[in-house]
């Protein structure tokens, strides 16, 4: 994998070949036993390749919603998606073909245990025949000293640490080459000590890999930390309020967090999250 942009100091994200997203006055009507539920409301984004766009918001607001579209889990009712300018889904395609090897919907805490870290990485490609075991196992190897993960191949994944799992997880999310990984609250449950852990293996491989990140989170810290840019969400039915530029310059650490201009960030992240709390409270969102 290439590595340009490693040691860059730089506030926007590097120009990558590929991965960019455009949200185009998506529409999403949930029509269970014909009480029309509108999940999502003429929402425009546009997140240039290689970005790490935040998604935060109310519980129940869209989120998931929007990002299932991406993924081609489920169908827009109007507006598009496009990657690089060709049409995922609208107007006479509702769905994205999911699955697509562009667009991969990371899973935290996947790995089979029974598998050895190598196995795990190079699972996918093989079960989806895309690639035969030697060039899977020669390819999960190469990725994996680039994330420094050499010497951990045979270790199965109880036998190395959390911050080890991590960044294996990664790995075998990027597998197949995808433009964008797609991130839906995958660290909620954890503590802020092991997020961390998890924050520094993801932005660490980020640096090496020129991919597209769409990461819902209710961690305000975790979206400003990660984040090139924030769009906070209008209660149900979702579209982007507000979106904040994080102009901290990455490569990041955690002496950030500590920063005045992150806690100026989180408090206008948080004046914008708190108005739309409350709305969502008011009206008794409870979350999809
Ligand atoms: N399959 C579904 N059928 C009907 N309504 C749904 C479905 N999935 C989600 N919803 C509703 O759509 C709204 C948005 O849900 P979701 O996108 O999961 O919100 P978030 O991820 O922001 O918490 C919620 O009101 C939820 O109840
Ligand atoms: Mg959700």
């Amino acid at each position: 994998m290439a590595s340009t942009f490693a040691v860059e100091t730089r506030t926007r994200p590097p120009a990558a070949a590929r991965g960019a997203i455009r949200i185009e006055d998506v529409v999403k009507i949930y029509d269970p036993d014909g009480a029309a539920v509108m999940a999502v409301d003429h929402c425009s984004l546009e997140i240039p390749a290689g970005e790490i766009c935040m998604i935060v918001g109310p519980s129940g607001c869209g989120k998931t919603t929007l990002l299932n579209a991406i993924a081609g889990f489920h169908t827009i009712t109007s507006g598009s998606i496009h990657l690089d300018g060709e049409m995922l889904c609208g107007p006479g395609k509702p769905k994205a073909d999911p699955g697509a090897d562009r667009i991969v919907v990371f899973q935290n805490g996947a790995l089979f245990p029974w598998k050895t870290n190598l196995e795990n990485v190079a699972f996918g490609p093989v079960v989806q025949g895309k690639m035969s075991k030697k060039e899977a196992h020669d390819k999960a190897r190469a990725m994996m000293a680039d994330a420094g993960l050499s010497g951990t191949e045979h270790n199965y994944p109880g036998e190395i640490s959390s911050g080890v799992r991590r960044r294996v997880e990664i790995v075998r999310a990027l597998m197949n080459d995808p433009s964008v990984l797609l991130f839906d609250e995958p660290y909620r449950a954890l503590d802020s000590l092991t997020k961390s852990v998890m924050h520094e293996a993801l932005l660490e491989i980020y640096y090496r890999n020129k991919v597209t990140i769409f990461f819902i989170t209710h961690d305000l810290d975790e979206a400003i930390f990660l984040g090139h840019r924030i769009a906070v969400m209008t209660t149900r039915p979702c579209r982007p309020k507000k979106i904040l530029e994080v102009d901290i310059p990455h490569p990041r650490d955690y002496s950030v967090l500590t920063s005045k201009r992150f806690r100026e960030l989180m408090d206008e992240t948080l004046g914008a999250v708190h108005e739309e709390a409350i709305k969502a409270f008011e009206l008794g969102e409870k979350e999809g």
